[in-house]
């Protein structure tokens, strides 16, 4: 029989609640707002962040109606259904505090916080409050993540052996930008590492110990790390992140009948490549997903969130809290260990 890969199951449209969003931040949440109103039936209603002249322009761009003072005044909206957080990392524990003690659900831009104990009050407090809280880990709720489920419990692959994956890239020294900035929650790990992590936990669960080797730069926040992550079953995960180093981007699951490689870059509608048997007697097969450009993959998780609010649930099924925790407490103990090599400048 012919290798083949089977379809992603998506959620339809017209199944889920058409929510309000409130969107707090003006940077990456523009690509966000572009494809939630370009592909699905959820509209952002409000916008705040703290220059009201650039939200003002955010908002006409967007076609966003309201434009608040603050986010306080977003958040106490009652016109205001879902509040999604998009500012630099240190500002979502308390932002996402307010916004679930208003009663909002909130979707948090990843990292959800600084820390695994920061997670772990977010999302504790909004399973307290009987709202959803997901992280924006977009990569799960694309179509190629449900092609990937669908293999791994199909036992396509054997026993699991090996789960690789890397994001990292090369940018200028900018001592003011938030990459680099201590106080702004800089680093790799956490702007980056948190994909291939997040990446090897989706397969292999929490890792049994962290294993991390890196570099830090000159403004004390992690450059480069590669991270060793055995699990319970005996495989073992490997990850890299730098913001000083060209990375290919990819990710890959190996077993001991086949492997199955996301295309760079791995964290965003990519495609997937199934490889059975192994070297000399190869068969492969190649998915590619043509349907969008790179951020526009991000409306996926926004029809995800509405379902789930649909179903009352107060997690995701495919990325739950203690997950999101644990992913959390992995990047704590890899930026203390490599920030523990003193000396080792990028
Ligand atoms: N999913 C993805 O592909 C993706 C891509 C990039 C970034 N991110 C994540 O998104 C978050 C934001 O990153 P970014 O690249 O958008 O950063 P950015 O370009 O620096 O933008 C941050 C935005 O937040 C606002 N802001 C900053 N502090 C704030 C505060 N205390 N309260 C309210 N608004 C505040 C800023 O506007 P004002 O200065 O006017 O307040 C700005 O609009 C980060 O956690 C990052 O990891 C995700």
């Amino acid at each position: 029989m012919a290798l083949f890969l089977p379809s992603p199951r998506t959620i339809d449209q017209g199944s889920v609640p058409a929510l309000r969003w409130g969107i707090i931040g003006t940077g990456i949440a523009g690509n966000f707002v572009s494809a939630m109103h370009a592909f699905t039936t959820q509209r952002a209603v409000a916008v705040a962040a703290r220059d009201v002249g650039r939200t003002q322009v955010f908002a006409a761009t967007h076609g966003i109606p309201v434009v608040h003072a603050d986010p306080a005044a977003l958040i106490a909206s009652a016109e205001v259904d879902v509040v999604y957080i998009a500012t630099p990392h240190p500002s979502h524990h308390d932002l996402a505090l307010e916004a679930i003690a208003a009663g909002k659900h909130v979707l948090v831009e990843k990292p959800i916080a600084m820390s695994a104990a920061e997670a772990d009050a977010i999302t504790s407090a909004g399973r307290a409050a009987g709202v959803l809280v997901m992280e924006a880990m977009w990569t799960r709720y694309l179509p190629q993540s449900d092609v990937m489920r669908q293999v791994l419990a199909d036992g396509v692959l054997g026993d699991v052996h090996l789960v690789r994956a890397d994001f990292g890239f090369s940018m200028p020294f900018l001592p003011e930008h938030r990459m680099w900035n201590a106080e702004l929650g800089g680093g790799a790990l956490l702007d980056a590492g948190v994909y291939p992590i997040s990446f090897i936990s989706s397969v292999l669960g929490p890792p049994t110990s962290v294993v991390a080797h890196g570099a830090m730069t000159s403004t004390g926040v992690d450059a480069r790390a590669n991270l060793l992550l055995p699990s319970a079953s005996g495989a073992t995960g490997m990850a890299s992140t730098s913001m000083v180093t060209c990375m290919p981007v990819t990710a890959e699951v190996l077993g001991t009948a086949g492997r199955l490689s996301v295309l760079s870059p791995f964290f965003g509608p990519s495609g997937l490549t199934l490889t059975t048997g192994s070297i000399g007697s190869e068969d492969s097969v190649t998915w590619r997903d043509e349907t969008v450009t790179l951020h526009d993959g991000m409306h996926w998780q926004a029809t995800a969130l509405a379902a789930y609010v649909g179903e009352g649930r107060l997690e995701s099924p495919v990325h739950g809290h203690a997950e999101i925790v644990s992913v959390m407490a992995t990047i704590d103990e890899a930026r203390r260990q490599v920030a523990a090599d003193a000396g080792s400048f990028a």
